[in-house]
């Protein structure tokens, strides 16, 4: 059925929190009552990525964006916008600070300035409705490799376009790939989706697979092809509930369409999905510690090599990708390499997904080129610092990354630029802090995280989480001595180097980061005693005695005994 206009309402869990599911109920209650349940579709979509200004409503075909749209607004759009033509304009988005109400979406600064082409359904579709995927293109890529390409050809288009995969470590996809293809062929092959996203503030893989999941089953489906799998699994967080339902629906409209099971597409390749979850523990994420809690066993990692791609999920050659990485693939296919290799930078082509969070006006999910800056991405599209405050840090990559302070602004947002300061791109999570907060109250923070997710299996991670953090907690008291500081350096080389896995690897990463740009306020807690943002408790009574210094003494003057000390460091 044809129909006038498209109402879509987002069911992203942010707005689903802030009561969208009712909102769409009442544009289906209110519909009929104006003789309106012909002419206009009420559809369910996925994050719009604006979730600070949800319940979003796009209404199609103009574009039209209402966000903070309650049940008790949903008549006046029915009754003036969807029967007598005239936008609501109370409810229109307030483009802050200026509060000039856009109409339309793609005027919306925060969309502007964004690329869409993992997100590219995300928002504008029914992500359970297959029909919906299909007519944006969906399946289209499959097809194409099914019938015209050989998986050689595949491996070869994955490798040329430069992918590197988005689940922290930037490994170029198609040399994994082809790494799988050529591995032992005696037995079963697999095609592993990462979707545990452990990493604190990083939510992007749970909203693609709510928006977009045929998306991601298309890319394990052409990965599958690619190395000769035959077998998928989704290894998902079990709080993941809606990505999860959404999951299994498009897994059964796919296998119901020839499009996962046997013989897709009447080629003669047979590939299925099933879904496992996990329990929420970071390791997990992990690719060899997933592998042994998918396969039933406690999740810790195993030592690598062999690497997945000989010796992975029950012990066969395994590709394991991030789902932002699948959702990539079918556009590379479609499109071509070529094509990909417009976006970003030379060295990492595409786009990137981040989960915008924390003292920024606009907090939401972006897609952005590769090599975008961070001063772009905060003041183009993020709409800056709420309250006129200023900018501290942006910590990157979530708390296994690092911090980028104010002078670095303008970082290209790529693996590689960011390395060579000391962070790195991650996950995607993107922590913008002002002014207000103390770092070494954000840096224990992130030393707690990793005491906590430690898995215990190897001494210097074990360890080590627990050292970290107890020498965090006497910077935030007020106890600790220089000593301290270079304890930690120290400990921070071994860890480098000592542990089993990344995680305990990178557990050090976001300390060395802040001591690294924000030394002197580590040694107004050091050496002045005190917390120059007056966040710390500084309660080391008997520091504070041996030091001669009143732990409330004026936050300035300690930072500046903490700069002047910092010479000396
Ligand atoms: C502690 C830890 C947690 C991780 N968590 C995830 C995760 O949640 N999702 C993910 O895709 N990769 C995660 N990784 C990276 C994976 O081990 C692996 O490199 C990735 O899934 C490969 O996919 P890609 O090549 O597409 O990035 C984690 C790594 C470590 C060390
Ligand atoms: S959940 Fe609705 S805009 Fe993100």
């Amino acid at each position: 059925m044809l129909y006038r206009a498209h109402v879509l309402v987002c069911n992203g869990t942010n707005c689903s929190l802030k009561a969208s599911p009712e909102v769409q109920k009442e544009f289906s209650r209110l519909l009929p009552e104006y003789g309106l349940d012909k002419e206009v579709k009420v559809v369910e979509t996925g994050c719009f990525g604006l979730c600070e200004y949800g319940p979003t409503v796009v209404v199609f075909p103009e574009g039209t964006f209402y966000s903070g749209v309650k049940v008790s607004d949903v008549r006046e759009i029915v009754s003036e916008h969807l029967y007598k033509g005239r936008v609501v304009k109370r409810l229109l988005y307030q483009v802050p600070p200026a509060a000039r109400p856009v109409q339309v979406y793609p005027e919306v600064d925060y969309f502007r300035h964004q690329v869409r082409v993992v997100l590219r359904n995300c928002g504008f579709i029914d992500p359970e409705s297959i029909e919906e995927y299909v007519a944006r293109g969906g399946y289209q890529a499959l097809g194409k490799a099914l019938t015209a390409m050989t998986p050689a050809q595949v491996v070869e288009e994955v490798k040329a376009s430069g992918l590197r995969g988005r689940g922290g470590a930037g490994f170029p996809t198609g040399l994994k790939w082809q790494f799988a293809a050529r591995a032992d062929g005696s037995g079963p092959k697999y095609v592993v989706c990462n979707a545990d996203e452990g990493e604190p503030g990083t939510f992007k893989d749970r909203l693609i697979l709510e928006g977009d999941p045929h998306a991601v089953l298309e890319g394990m489906a052409l990965a599958g092809y690619a190395v000769g799998a035959h077998q998928g699994y989704v290894y998902i967080r079990g709080e993941y509930v809606l990505s999860i339902e959404r999951l299994e629906k498009a897994i059964a409209q796919a296998r119901e369409m020839g499009l996962l099971g046997k013989n897709i597409l009447g080629s003669g390749f047979d590939f299925d999905v099933e879904i496992r979850l996990g329990a929420g523990a970071y390791v997990c994420g992990e690719e060899t510690a997933l592998f042994e809690s998918l396969e039933g066993g406690r999740g810790e990692p195993r030592i690598k090599p062999p690497y997945p791609t000989d010796a992975g999920l029950f012990g066969r050659p395994t590709v394991i990708n991030n789902v932002e990485t699948l959702a990539n693939v079918p556009v590379i296919i479609e499109r071509g390499a070529t094509w990909f290799r417009t976006l970003g930078t030379q060295k990492t082509p595409g786009t990137k997904v981040f989960t915008l969070t924390g003292d920024i006006v606009n907090a939401g999910l972006i897609e952005v080129p590769m090599g975008i800056t961070l001063r772009e991405i905060i003041y183009n599209i993020g709409g800056g610092i709420p309250d006129g405050r200023a900018f501290k840090l942006a910590q990157t990559g979530g708390t296994s990354g690092g911090v980028i302070p104010a002078e670095l602004l303008d970082v290209p947002m790529d693996y590689d630029s960011l390395a060579t300061h000391g962070s790195a791109l991650g996950s995607g999570a993107l922590l913008i802090i002002d002014d207000t907060h103390c770092i070494v109250n954000v840096a224990k923070s992130f030393s707690f995280f990793f005491l906590h997710e430690s898995c215990g299996k190897c001494t210097p991670c074990r360890e080590g989480t627990l050292q970290l953090h107890r020498i965090m907690e006497r910077i935030s008291r007020g106890e600790a001595t220089r000593t301290d500081l270079e304890n930690m350096k120290a400990l921070a080389q071994a860890m480098y180097v000592a542990p089993l896995c990344p995680l305990g690897q990178t557990a050090p990463l976001p300390l060395m980061s802040t001591l690294r740009w924000f030394k002197s306020e580590y040694l107004a807690h050091v050496v002045g005693r005190t917390c120059p943002a007056g966040v710390c408790p500084m309660d080391g009574s008997a520091a504070r005695a041996a030091a001669g210094c009143a732990a409330s003494a004026a936050g300035g003057a300690a930072a500046g005994a903490g700069r002047a000390a910092s010479r000396e460091v």
